[in-house]
């Protein structure tokens, strides 16, 4: 690749400064916690209101955060009423779930009586109804996609387990829970990655958080950024085609190298050594799904079958979406939600640097080199 091109990515430039998260090839951590200790020893919960509040909460400020979220999980009616409204739109497939939940959020912000006030106390009461509903808005989208009455939030159930819950109508055990949790503290925050750099740019210009969400969400769908999640299961599940008919994961894999074709799941702007998160998520998926037999945990076999080709042949290793896509998968739940639950965890991340941005803001507008034409005469 050109060194223009690489440029032209903004590789390596650093375009600001944050005390949220420091993403390196040593470590990843969250306002001075690392990664490996987040995912063994906190809660989501406790995570977002670190990465929101700025500390560690005591034991009543969480007891207080908790209940806070639990008393926003329900949806205002036109946010529900929207929903219901999208069964078509979803059905013929000219939106997408993560197309759904970009509207939804926009709407929610229509119908907040603070939603133009960009004070951090506003702010910060906005990021958390926001935290709050999201799982609903994806819940009740899923059941409205099942033809189902909604299922509405149950609050005996933690924020992870609430989402599951409400996506499938069962609830989950202990094990899954867990499993929804962690994968939730993964994803929370990753300091400039696309989504929450697009994010600064539109609180950059003095504009609103659920604005600021709405347009970090249609930059978090892409396969390139989060929509990698649901397009590794997609590909493990082509792969699984190619075996079924005799095929084997060596031959697909030297199909997609002679294309050129991108893997989804591999390869990461800064770590090119490895992901943090993926190992911590792929043991969990693992041992989930060896738990539920040979049929599950034969997606982690293929998986692994991809990660050590890939790695032999390319020294590209897989991200976090890869295993998140296997083990939301053995989990039963649907793929196209794979994204929306990543909203549902990274919405704190974005509204940690829309409260950042405004604390100390400077509009964001670089400028690019013109290489067009010059000279033109309208009139010939
Ligand atoms: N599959 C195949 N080849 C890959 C690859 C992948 N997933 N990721 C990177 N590469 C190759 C590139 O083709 C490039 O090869 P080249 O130098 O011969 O052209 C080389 O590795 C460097 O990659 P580059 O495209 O410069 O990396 P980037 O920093 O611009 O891209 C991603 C990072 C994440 C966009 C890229 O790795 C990718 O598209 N991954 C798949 C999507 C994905 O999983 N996204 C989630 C990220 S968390």
């Amino acid at each position: 690749m050109s060194a223009d091109l690489k440029s032209s990515g903004l590789e390596g430039v650093v375009a600001g400064k944050t005390e949220i998260c420091s993403v390196e090839q040593g470590e990843l951590v969250y306002r001075g916690y690392e990664i490996h200790d987040l995912a063994t020893n906190a809660t989501f919960e406790e995570v977002a209101f670190l990465l929101l509040i700025g500390h560690k909460p005591s034991e009543r400020e969480l007891a207080d955060f908790i209940a806070e979220l639990k008393d926003h999980r329900a949806l205002q009616p036109p946010v529900v009423d929207f929903l219901r409204a999208a069964k078509p739109m979803l059905a013929s497939g000219s939106a997408v779930p993560m197309d759904v939940l970009r509207t939804a959020v926009s709407i929610a912000g229509n119908v907040d009586k603070r939603s133009q006030d960009i004070s951090h106390e506003a702010n910060l009461a906005k990021a958390k109804r926001l935290t709050a509903k999201i799982p609903t808005m994806i819940g009740h989208m899923q059941n409205v996609i099942d033809g189902r009455d909604l299922v509405a939030p149950d609050a005996s159930l933690s924020h992870a387990a609430n989402l599951l819950y409400m996506i499938r109508g069962t609830k989950p055990t202990e094990e899954e829970a867990r499993i929804i949790d962690v994968s939730l503290i993964l994803y929370a925050e990753h300091d400039y990655n696309a989504s929450t750099f697009a994010s600064r740019v539109i609180a950059g210009t003095l504009s609103d958080l659920h604005g600021a969400v709405t347009g970090a969400i249609a930059a978090l769908k892409g396969p390139l950024h989060g929509g990698a999640n649901e397009a590794a299961m997609e590909m493990l599940k082509e792969i699984a085609v190619v075996m079924d008919g005799g095929g084997s994961v060596e031959e697909f894999m030297e199909n997609a190298f002679a294309s050129k074709r991108k893997l989804m799941g591999f390869g990461h702007r800064v770590y090119k050594n490895g992901d943090h998160r993926a190992g911590i998520l792929h043991a969990l998926g693992r041992k989930y799904a060896e738990g539920k037999g040979d049929e599950f945990s034969r997606w982690f076999d293929i998986g692994e079958a991809v990660q050590k080709i890939m790695l032999e042949e390319k020294s590209i290793h897989p991200n976090v979406d890869f295993p998140c896509g296997m083990t939301y998968f053995v989990m039963g739940i649907p793929v196209p939600q794979y994204t929306p639950i990543f909203v549902a965890s990274r919405v704190t991340g974005w509204a940690a640097h829309v409260m950042e941005q405004h604390a100390n803001n400077r509009l964001i507008r670089p400028v690019s080199e013109y290489v067009g034409p010059r000279d033109l005469k309208w009139n010939g």
